[in-house]
């Protein structure tokens, strides 16, 4: 699909997700040829500055990585800095001045607007945009996640920017759905008839979603400690991973076919219990080596903080296809190693030979950091006939594809640059996520202390244990 000329905005332009993701997404989408001549960047921000000290502080060599020269200086010429703080500036403002940015590039009536915010200042951010009532070309508004804080707070916000934007113009962003092995979900079990006939109840014992961080809390306390493991990551990145598992085959692949299966999903979630949650906060210990603070040591948290760093759930979506079947996810901070992937293990083949019953067989959709799939499955020894081994296909996709795939925030900004919603959770999916994350919250006991550099509480692995089964933690 050829992408049209449009205006970039950017709020929180000074922000860490700025300097980090978007302008090096840009450059690469740049790079690609992926941008037109026309696209002018307009980056919006609090702080009183000139567009020079804006990119002194951006120093975009510093995390832009396989560029070229040319086409980093082409991209930083593209670039204007606004400054506008809604406390003393009034919307007729922002308005004028936006508009007078756009008329000076003359080339394009579309615009892509990104908030890159908290969830706090989304609305009066929306009706910011509200007012810049273009007559012509598209309008495409992008919200960082989490969208919301809760079920109330989520229902309100969507009615709320309803009220300003139609859903066609907003792009809630999990980043997630941009990774490359997250988007191959589908196609691994829609393009695979050896992977759609298994992926059904009859054949499957388990999935495992494992999301594990070394990373602690780093700087951003001031948003972590209000918001914790379960609301930062399960509420979004690992239920969605859990609605591309379990969702049906979309009607179509694009558009609202594929979030129309996900949000069905999240409905057929079974109300937890509190036996199926476990909740951890890490404590000291060491990483790579080094020894680490507990989280309530770290600055900016408090040392009687109850903020969950880890979170573990038996799910289960009770559709025909999944009945029985448990869903174990898991996620945290502080832990043994980074990694990201989604396990199906299988049930114990029925007919085994005596003495050949060997392992259960396993998909492994390795997201992140090896991205990959691998198929674990059974096969005879040579020396013993009667013993099997468990061996891995391993399918590694840079190896296969080249180091440049698209990172997930390229992928996201080129999405919706093409107007493809299909990686954006729609509102329903999102107020679901909160109805199942609040009672969630409202049934976890307290965290108990992991170790920093452990794979978690001992808790989280009587979970398993209590089912007959253990989290596989080899990567
Ligand atoms: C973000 C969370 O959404 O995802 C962070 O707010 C977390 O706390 C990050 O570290 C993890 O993303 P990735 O892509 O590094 O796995």
């Amino acid at each position: 699909m050829n992408i049209e000329s449009q205006m970039i905005l950017i709020f929180g332009a000074t922000g860490d997700l700025t300097r980090r993701k978007l302008i090096p997404s840009l450059c690469h989408l740049l790079q690609k040829k992926r941008l037109t001549s026309c696209t002018p960047i307009v980056c919006i921000g609090r702080r009183k500055m000139t567009t020079e000290s804006f990119l002194e502080l951006l120093a975009p060599d510093r995390y832009v990585d396989n560029i070229e020269k040319n086409v980093l200086e082409d991209l930083l010429s593209r670039i204007a800095y606004f400054h506008f703080d809604p406390a003393s500036h009034k919307t007729g403002d922002f308005v004028e001045g936006i508009k007078g940015i756009q008329q000076s590039y003359g080339c394009t009536s579309n615009i892509l607007i990104y908030l890159a915010l908290p969830t706090t200042a989304f609305l009066q951010t929306a009706q910011l945009i509200g007012a810049l009532n273009f007559d012509k070309g598209w309008r495409r508004v992008v919200f960082e996640k989490p969208f919301g804080e809760n079920l109330a707070s989520a229902v309100q916000l969507n009615r709320d920017i309803h009220s300003v934007l139609d859903e066609e113009e907003i792009y809630r962003v999990d980043h997630y759905l941009g990774k490359q092995l997250v988007q191959n979900i589908l196609t691994l079990r829609f393009a695979n008839e050896i992977f759609s006939g298994a992926w059904r109840r009859q054949a499957i014992d388990h999935v495992q979603i494992t999301v594990a961080e070394t990373l602690g809390v780093e700087k951003r306390a001031g948003y972590y400690d209000r918001s914790g493991a379960v609301r930062d990551m399960l509420q979004n990145h690992l239920l969605q991973l859990l609605s591309f598992v379990a969702m049906e085959p979309p009607a179509e692949v694009d558009g609202d076919g594929v979030r129309n299966e996900a949000v069905k999903v999240l409905e057929h979630l079974r109300p937890l219990q509190p036996s199926d949650i476990v909740v951890g906060q890490y404590g000291t210990g060491s990483i790579n080596g080094e020894n680490v603070l507990a989280y309530r040591q770290e600055e900016g948290v408090g040392d009687e903080s109850t903020t969950e760093t880890y979170v573990a759930i038996r799910a289960h979506v009770d559709t025909d296809r999944w009945l029985g079947v448990p869903f174990y996810l898991r996620t945290g901070k502080r832990l043994q190693q980074r990694y990201a992937e989604i396990r199906i293990v299988f049930k114990h083949t029925a007919n085994n030979l005596v003495g050949r019953c060997g392992k259960p067989n396993m998909i492994i959709i390795r997201i992140q950091p090896y991205e990959g799939l691998a198929l674990a499955f059974n096969v005879q020894k040579p020396t013993e006939q009667d013993e099997t081994e468990s061996v891995l296909m391993d399918f590694c996709h840079h190896c296969h594809f080249g180091p440049n795939t698209p990172e997930a925030y390229e992928s996201i900004l080129y999405n919706v640059m093409e107007g493809d919603h299909s990686l954006f959770p729609r509102h329903d999916w999102i107020e679901a996520s909160w109805e199942y994350i609040d009672r969630l919250r409202d049934l976890a006991a307290p965290p108990v202390v992991y170790d920093s550099g452990s794979m978690g509480p001992a808790e989280a692995d009587k979970l398993l244990e209590a089912d007959g089964r253990k989290w596989q933690n080899d990567v």
